[in-house]
């Protein structure tokens, strides 16, 4: 079904994002016949360009960041034509009133605000000052939103003066993954599962977002950031609320995001032994070549950033008091995989005996590669050879249970910019939300800060530091192994 139109302002339209992700991403629904031919895309950024030159930077996107398959160039063509271009200054006074006459005042209006955040509030000013956005503007913003809480509070208060928090969208690239959303038709449109959601039937809870890819190229802001406040406080934070939280009453923005707030809220402190860090050593790749260290891509040889964070959570609440989350992220792993996995308590009692080859359940959720889940249940092994026990996969991976192969899965960014243009916020961060998640972020970095802890160093290709095995060891218990 198409959205209605919209006129769609990318502001910093000619950065990495925007053609790696956001262009991309449009053209992929326009192509799915979910953008209506009054739909406009208007870049606008510094650089001097013309309309020209602009549809050639996104065609250009397209063909790199589109799979062949679905590169039709007439298509390609008619999207192109849907895309306009604005030199705009952030900072200055140039480009505005050009903005204000070309948006149309009866369509659909969102502001992409894919620049530094030190921008957002002068692009929010004068989006005001020149009337150019009404109260049924959008405005959408991108990680990371804020450094610690102070921060994320301050760019708070600088949307707030301008836009009401419906109209703001604080985009979380996870929450547009077709798994996470997934997750909450299975927990909630299920009976099976959320009888047993809970610290009497969950042994613990894994959270696993693996990547391959070292912070070169990215070194500055990731060295500033590390995994904690890269990855932890935004995306694994929201995996984790998704699992943990109660039923929504509806499935409704602010009912769901209620919701989550309260996990966030619940989440205890946590203890320095409960927290492992690790930085990459430098290595050498699958074909031997030479890979650099961590210390090496941000050119810091003192960094004491960390590229690998495990930690052991505990959520302070009814549901969930005694059954620990642990968590973990990190770049240069063995594979690049996302896993949550809910893994079952023992039956109470084995009539089979200990050594027949029993394991307890897990509910396997892949986010990526290969989305789907899994439930492993035990089954006796066929065969006459006497009652032993096997456990069988029931497989639910997308691309097959849905008909689709992976490609037709559309990326995390598409469908949130509908949702934008659809102004279904359900997806997005509410700015408490957000305040809530560094403040529970910000004393576990100032600990381990004052006590001037160092990371682990770990190799490229491994599953992290050993230390973050034994968070898990010392509990009686071990990680599911990173794979693809
Ligand atoms: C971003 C982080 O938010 O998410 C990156 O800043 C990380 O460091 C990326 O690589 C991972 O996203 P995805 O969708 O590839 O898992």
């Amino acid at each position: 079904i198409p959205v209605d139109p919209f006129d769609l302002v990318i502001f910093g339209g000619t950065g990495d994002l925007a053609r790696r992700k956001i262009l991309p991403g449009l053209y992929n629904r326009y192509l799915a016949g979910q953008m209506p031919d009054e739909a406009r895309i208007i870049g606008a950024a510094r650089a001097e360009l013309d309309e020209d030159g602009y549809r050639q930077m996104v065609a250009q996107s397209i063909e790199e960041f589109v799979p062949a398959q679905k590169r039709d160039a007439a298509v390609i063509d008619s999207f192109l034509q849907r895309v306009h271009y604005l030199r705009i200054d952030a900072r200055g006074t140039d480009g505005w009133e050009d903005l204000a006459r070309m948006i149309r005042k009866d369509v659909v209006q969102a502001f992409y605000f894919s620049v530094a955040p030190s921008l957002f509030g002068d692009l929010a000013e004068r989006l005001h000052a020149h009337g150019i956005s009404g109260p049924e503007s959008r405005i959408v913003v991108e990680k990371p939103f804020g450094h610690d809480l102070k921060s994320a509070r301050a760019l708070n208060a600088t949307l707030a003066a301008h836009f009401d928090e419906s109209q703001i969208y604080r985009i979380d690239h996870y929450l547009g993954k077709e798994t996470v959303q997934n997750l909450m038709a299975v927990r909630f449109a299920n009976i099976l599962f959320e009888p047993l959601w809970n610290a009497r039937h969950v042994d613990h809870v894994q959270i696993t977002v693996a990547e391959t890819v070292g912070v070169g190229g990215r070194g500055q802001y990731y060295d500033q950031s590390g995994a904690m406040r890269d990855m932890v406080q935004n995306h694994l934070m929201q995996l984790l609320c998704l699992i943990a939280m109660e039923p929504p009453y509806r499935f409704d923005p602010d009912a769901v995001r209620d919701e989550k707030l309260k996990v966030i809220r619940a989440l205890q402190p946590v203890r320095p032994d409960d927290i492992v860090r690790g930085q990459y050593r430098a290595g050498k790749g699958p074909d031997g070549t030479p890979q650099p260290s961590y210390l090496d891509d941000v050119g810091n040889p003192d960094s004491r950033t960390e590229s690998f964070i495990a930690m052991r959570v505990e959520i302070a609440n009814w549901r969930w008091k005694g059954t620990p989350f642990y968590l973990r992220t990190g770049k240069k792993l063995r594979a690049r995989a996302s896993e949550i996995a809910v893994v079952f308590k023992e039956v109470p009692h084995s009539i089979f005996g200990d050594d027949e080859g029993w394991r307890e359940n897990v509910l396997s959720i892949r986010l990526q590669p290969n989305e789907g889940m899994t439930l492993s249940v035990m089954i006796k092994e066929p065969g006459p050879g006497g009652m032993r026990l096997t456990e069988v996969p029931l497989d639910m991976t997308f691309a097959e249970a849905l008909g689709a192969d992976g490609q037709d899965i559309p990326d995390a960014y598409e469908r949130l910019i509908m949702d934008v243009i659809r102004g279904n916020q359900t997806l997005f961060m509410r700015g408490d939300e957000v305040e809530a998640a560094w403040a529970w972020t910000d004393p576990i970095i100032a600990g381990w800060e004052a006590r001037g802890d160092r990371p682990r160093p770990y190799d490229p290709g491994s599953s992290g530091p050993e230390d973050a095995l034994m968070l898990l060891h010392r509990d009686g218990r071990r990680w599911r192994e990173i794979r693809e």
